[in-house]
C-alpha cells in the first residue's frame, strides 16, 4: 500500500468554511500529541472548534495510559478543541462515537459497533479510539476530543504492536487505500451535527443504543480492581454504563475507572 494522498488542510477549511468545527485547521508533520497542542489554544477563545490533525505521532495517548499507536501519513490523527462548553466528557465520547460510526458508514458504507465507553469495532476489531480530555479554567470547562482512526495501515503494522483488542484499518476492512482529508471532511461534519444534538442527551443514548455492542447482553467488568457481572442495561450521560449485577441490584460504573473484561453472547 502506498500513501498517495497527503492530509490537505485547504480542501478540509474549504470545507468548512461556513461552519464551526474545523473551520480553522493546523497540522503537523509529527508532535508527540495532537492534545497537546489543542490544548495549547485553549487560552484564546477564537480557539473554539480548532482541529488539530498529524501525520505523526511520538507520543500518542489512550485511555487508562494506553499508547496509541500510529504509523506515519497512514492514520487519522485529530483533536478538536471545545471551550466553554456546559457538557460532560462522558457525553462528548458518546457524541465522539456516534459521529465517527455514521462518519465510516458514508464514507465507506462500513458498519460500526460502538464498544463502551472509547472504542470503535469493525468486524469484533478495534478500527477507532476516542481520548476526551478536560479542564477547568476559572470556571469553565474546555475540552479536548481527541481521536484516532486507523486509515491506510496494512495489517502487519498491528502485528508489530501489543494491542489490548486486535486491531483493523479501513484499507485491510475495504481492500482500498483511502483517502484520508474526505474523510475528515465528513467526521467533522458529523461531529458537529451530533455534538448539536448532544444537547439533548436522549438523542445521543438513542442512536449509542442502536449501535452498542453491550445494550443486553451479559458482561464482565473491572472496576477498582474488582470485578462485577451482570446484564447491561443502558448508559447515563454523565454517570456511565448501568449493570444489572447479578447480586441483584443495579449498579453504574464510570468510564474512568472501568474496562469492559468480557462480552458473553
Ligand atoms: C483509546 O482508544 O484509548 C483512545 C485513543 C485516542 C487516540 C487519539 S489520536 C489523536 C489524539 N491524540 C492523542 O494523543 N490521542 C488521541
Amino acid at each position: 500500500m502506498n500513501n498517495d494522498f497527503p492530509l490537505n488542510v485547504d480542501r478540509i477549511e474549504d470545507a468548512r468554511a461556513n461552519a464551526l468545527i474545523g473551520r480553522k485547521v493546523v497540522l503537523f508533520k509529527s508532535t508527540a500529541s495532537t492534545n497537546d497542542i489543542a490544548w495549547e489554544y485553549a487560552a484564546n477563545p477564537s480557539g473554539h472548534g480548532l482541529c488539530v490533525l498529524a501525520e505523526s505521532q511520538y507520543k500518542g495517548r489512550g485511555r487508562r495510559g494506553r499508547i496509541w499507536h500510529s504509523s506515519p501519513a497512514q492514520s487519522i490523527l485529530v483533536s478538536i478543541l471545545l471551550l466553554n462548553q456546559p457538557t460532560q466528557a462522558e457525553l462528548l465520547t458518546l457524541t465522539a462515537a456516534v459521529a465517527i460510526t455514521e462518519a465510516i458508514q458514508m464514507f465507506c458504507g462500513l458498519g460500526c459497533r460502538i464498544k463502551w465507553p472509547n472504542d470503535i469495532l469493525v468486524n469484533g476489531k478495534k478500527l477507532a479510539g476516542i481520548l476526551v480530555e478536560k479542564k477547568t479554567i476559572r470556571q469553565q470547562r474546555h475540552f479536548v476530543v481527541g481521536i484516532g482512526i486507523n486509515g491506510n495501515q496494512p495489517a502487519e503494522f498491528f502485528q508489530g504492536h501489543d494491542l489490548n483488542l486486535p486491531a483493523t484499518s479501513l484499507a485491510i476492512e475495504t481492500g482500498q487505500h483511502i483517502d484520508r482529508t474526505e474523510l475528515v471532511c465528513i467526521l467533522l461534519a458529523m461531529f458537529e451535527e451530533w455534538l448539536h444534538k448532544s444537547r439533548d442527551s436522549r438523542t445521543i443514548i438513542a442512536r449509542w443504543q442502536q449501535q452498542s455492542d453491550l445494550l443486553g447482553r451479559h458482561i464482565i467488568v473491572e472496576s477498582d480492581n474488582r470485578q462485577y457481572s451482570g446484564f447491561c442495561r443502558g448508559i447515563d450521560p454523565a454517570e456511565g454504563l448501568i449493570v444489572h449485577l447479578d447480586s441483584g441490584t443495579v449498579q453504574i460504573f464510570s468510564a474512568k475507572q472501568t474496562s469492559i473484561i468480557k462480552v458473553e453472547a
